[in-house]
């Protein structure tokens, strides 16, 4: 494998020479099921993807490809009725174990009572960087797109293209950035009831298993890490929008939805969680 140095150097390179590196997202084509014996399941001439949950085991899905820095969009509809106890976890992760990784992760709730959709940055195998949401619709009764944009400047998180959740590369503070390590798609569908509802009171009911989460709609605009290089395209954008989003920056009215979901939907924050770090808070939160 290239190492990461030279493959940062060549990041300016692949803005001007991009090329198309997929057709449009297809699941028998990008991904492929890790788990859950035949709980997991690609339909619809690779359109729909299917995870479920039953007492004997859950299951899961991973990208082939490994990307370096990406825009990632996937549909998904959540774990309908009673989903106390299960969560369903959609996150970037590379490997090994300073690994870094950008999560998405659904905790599921009583009927009634709203999802927690829980987002962590690891970068070099450290996490700790907790922020959750309630969300404004119900995403068990619709598919919602949930957002990943990942580039050297910074991870942003957005649902239904409103962003939740900025983390910058704050390298020059000293706070280590994801940015040489490629990540692949991941999601699982699991039982958590040992701490995923209201902290583990709320047990999973499997009166009502097997549970079912779906996913459609992958679109990835991402640089694809091959045999130690990478090509930078899109699986369904023109070739001439390519890159944008290498350098793509929040404007001011993405600030204002950002700060708008924080103020009424946030409910836990790290960087305000004093008596979580004694010491003092991560340096990112008071630069950010
Ligand atoms: C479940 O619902 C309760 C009550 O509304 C809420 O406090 C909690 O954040 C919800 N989510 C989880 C995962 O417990």
């Amino acid at each position: 494998m290239a190492s990461s140095t030279s493959m940062l150097l060549f990041v300016p390179f692949l803005l001007i020479s991009s090329v198309m590196v997929a057709s449009a997202g297809n699941f028998n084509q990008d991904f492929q099921v890790t788990w859950g014996d035949g709980r997991a399941n690609i339909l619809n001439d690779g359109q729909l993807l299917t995870l479920s949950l039953d007492k004997t085991s859950g299951s899961g899905f991973e990208s082939k490809n490994e990307y370096l820095f990406g825009k990632i969009d996937m549909q998904l509809k959540l774990v309908a009725g009673n989903s106390a106890g299960t969560v369903t976890a959609y996150y970037l992760k590379s490997e090994g174990s300073t690994w870094d990784e950008i999560d998405f992760e659904f905790l599921g709730n009583l009927s009634g009572n709203p999802y927690t959709l829980h987002t962590n940055v690891f970068s070099q195998g450290k996490g700790n960087r907790e922020q959750q949401f309630h969300l404004w619709f119900d995403p068990t009764a619709d598919f919602h797109t949930y957002s990943i944009l990942w580039n050297p400047q910074r991870i942003v998180f957005s649902v239904d293209g409103t962003p939740i959740r900025e983390f910058k590369n704050q390298e020059s503070n000293g706070v280590p950035f994801p940015k040489s390590q490629p990540m692949r798609i991941h999601s699982s569908l699991w039982n958590a009831d040992d701490w995923a509802t209201m902290g583990g009171r709320v047990k999973t009911d499997w009166n009502t298993a097997p549970f079912t989460a779906s996913y459609r709609n992958f679109n990835a605009e991402a640089c694809i890490w091959a045999s130690g290089s990478s090509s930078c395209g899109s699986s369904s954008a023109p070739a001439s929008t390519n890159g944008d989003w290498l350098s793509q920056e929040l404007d001011s009215a993405s600030y204002e939805k950002l700060s708008w979901v924080q103020k009424n939907y946030m409910i836990y924050n790290y960087c305000t969680d004093v008596n979580r770090f004694p010491q003092g808070l991560p340096v990112e939160c008071s630069t950010s």
